[in-house]
């Protein structure tokens, strides 16, 4: 889940009940929010507080607090990746241009771009396929728990997409990429340690450190190769053996 989201729905929902009356109410992500003792002139104040906060236009506010937290990150989401952030390949050095020949070398067979962007890799790598939620240069605008393919893939590319929200929500699609590798195949991967973007304050990012990495190969008996720093973020290749 989104947890900086998470945070100022629950900040504004304690704001919208912090009278005395209100004493003993519980909330917390169950809380269903058609049941809670809102007025009307609370209820547009909370949801317009939201809407500002994450300047957008439009909230549904039913289902549970969970609920409503996912939608809302699946709205901001949206237009941070698909509008606002722009590609920043010619930056890095190893999880830049340089891939294209690394893994061309390697005569890919078929080739995943997990959280593709602008799918800038897809006319310079054989047998590529870019997915990404949110961006519509994807050839499927899917999350990888959705996407249920029979085939499976020898390199995958994961530049700065497993990223996002809580450890549970990164450990759910690195299951799921690991399923979808070939033996032999190889990840790679451009991790973020928890640096937010200025323009995209509300994108949940999830803090990466060695340690992580190396524990998750660990668990799923992988390699851990070629952990390098790559400017702001780090590189790295993950083998399955
Ligand atoms: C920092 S951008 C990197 C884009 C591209 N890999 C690149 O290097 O140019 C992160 C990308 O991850 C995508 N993303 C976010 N959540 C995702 C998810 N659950 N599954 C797949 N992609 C996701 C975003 O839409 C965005 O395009």
């Amino acid at each position: 889940m989104n947890t900086r989201i998470f945070s100022l729905v629950m900040q504004n929902l304690k704001d919208s009940f912090s009278l005395p009356k209100y004493d003993g109410l519980e909330l917390n992500q169950l809380s269903i929010l058609d049941d809670l003792p809102f007025t009307p002139v609370r209820r547009e104040k909370f949801a317009q507080a939201i809407m500002n906060e994450l300047d957008i236009e439009h909230l549904q506010l039913s289902g549970t607090v969970e609920h409503f937290v996912q939608s809302l990150d699946k709205i901001y989401m949206k237009r941070f990746f698909g509008e606002i952030w722009k590609p920043d390949t010619d930056d890095h050095t190893f999880s830049g241009w340089s891939i294209v020949d690394r893994i061309n070398e390697r005569n890919p067979k078929n080739v995943l771009d997990f959280g593709c962007g602008y799918n800038q890799f897809k006319p310079r790598i054989k047998n590529l396929t870019g997915i990404d939620p949110y961006n519509e240069n994807a050839d499927y605008m899917v999350d990888i728990l959705e996407f249920n393919v029979d085939e499976k893939y020898d390199h995958m590319i994961v530049f700065g997409s497993l990223n996002f929200g809580d450890e549970d929500d990164i450990r759910a699609r690195f299951d799921k990429l690991y399923n979808l590798l070939d033996t032999g195949g190889r990840m790679y991967f451009r991790v973020n340690p928890g640096i937010l973007w200025p323009k995209g304050p509300y994108v949940d990012i999830y803090a990466w450190s060695f340690e992580f990495a190396y524990a998750l190969a660990k668990e799923y008996n992988c390699k851990l190769e070629q952990y390098k720093k790559d400017r702001q973020r780090f590189y790295f290749e993950i083998l399955k053996m």
